[in-house]
């Protein structure tokens, strides 16, 4: 396994690569991660993972400066999961100046996560079209546990006509339901306990969408009330349809339920697919 930190190593290691399948993280590798690495393995010649943590993403009341990097440990599950490259870049390689030129998302970054997180999708967005600039990969995969990203990330590869190939891997969760996150780590062991009531929550409104419930306002709130009256702070509970995260029409039958509450200080997001 190689690591790189240039573009220039990294366009000269991959110019002898035909294929490519790409998977970009911020590192604090969890097997989440390592199943995508796992996915792209069989998908192309050659596999790529990044590691930066993309400071154009954050807010500046997050949690950037305390996000966890365990560089050495990241590396070491990548190269047991088969890992051909790892590109670390730092911020002055990503950033040489200013970055004045961005991708502007259209409004589904203002919703959901992107309202409770001004300017985080259009720091994703920029930050991911200039990685597959520097790594020109023929295909690229993102975790449905970040479902918006997913979303923005595919659309915007279509509207901009770009050759990559956008696939969406399952998301991977703790036994007892919760989503693997980075952030998991930041949960005391109470808050660790608690934390699958999130899918609980989710999972319950997704029940009742298959008991053909339809008033989907009622089946929000009282998801985001049961959380709150366990000690959580919800964001939202919310019925969409997977293509755009609109609210979904009468004919619409490809749903999803995403939800974000905070728990402490530590705040979590999750979603469950349904097609009726
Ligand atoms: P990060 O949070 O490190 O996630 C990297 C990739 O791992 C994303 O595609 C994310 O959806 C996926 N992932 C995280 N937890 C997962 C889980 N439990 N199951 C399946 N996939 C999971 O997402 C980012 O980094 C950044 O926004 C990035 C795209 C790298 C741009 O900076």
């Amino acid at each position: 396994m190689d690591v790189i930190h240039s573009v220039a190593d990294l366009r000269a290691r991959l110019s002898r690569v035909p294929n490519n399948v790409f998977v970009p993280t911020m590192g604090n590798l969890h097997d989440g991660h390592i199943r995508l690495v796992g996915n792209a393995k069989p998908r192309g010649a050659c596999t790529v993972v990044s590691i930066f943590v993309n400071r154009m993403q954050f807010g500046p009341r997050e949690d950037f400066d305390k996000y966890p990097r365990t560089f050495e440990a990241d590396c070491a599950k990548l190269a047991a999961a088969g890992c051909d490259v790892v590109f670390a870049p730092d911020e002055t390689e990503i950033y040489p100046e200013p970055q004045t030129y961005a991708v502007a998302p259209p409004e589904i970054a203002d919703i959901l996560d992107g309202a409770a997180r001004p300017g985080h999708f259009r720091g994703v967005a920029t930050v991911v079209l200039k990685l597959f600039n520097m790594v020109a990969p023929k295909a690229a995969i993102f975790g449905k546990k970040d479902y918006q990203q997913c979303i923005v990330l595919r659309n915007m590869v279509r509207q901009l006509a770009l050759p990559i190939e956008i696939i969406l891997a399952e998301t991977v969760r703790a036994s007892d339901g919760l989503a693997l996150s980075s952030r998991n780590g930041y949960l005391s062991e109470a808050e660790r306990a608690e934390a699958p009531a999130l899918h609980r929550a989710l999972l319950t409104a997704r029940e009742e969408l298959r008991d053909g419930k339809r008033d989907h306002l009622r089946i929000e709130l009282e998801a985001m009330a049961r959380l709150a009256a366990r000690g959580w702070r919800p964001d939202y509970v919310a019925i969409r349809r997977q293509a755009d995260l609109m609210p979904p029409g009468e004919a619409d039958r490809e749903l999803v339920v995403l939800g974000a509450a905070r728990l402490g200080a530590t705040r979590l997001i999750d979603n469950v697919e349904l097609t009726l």
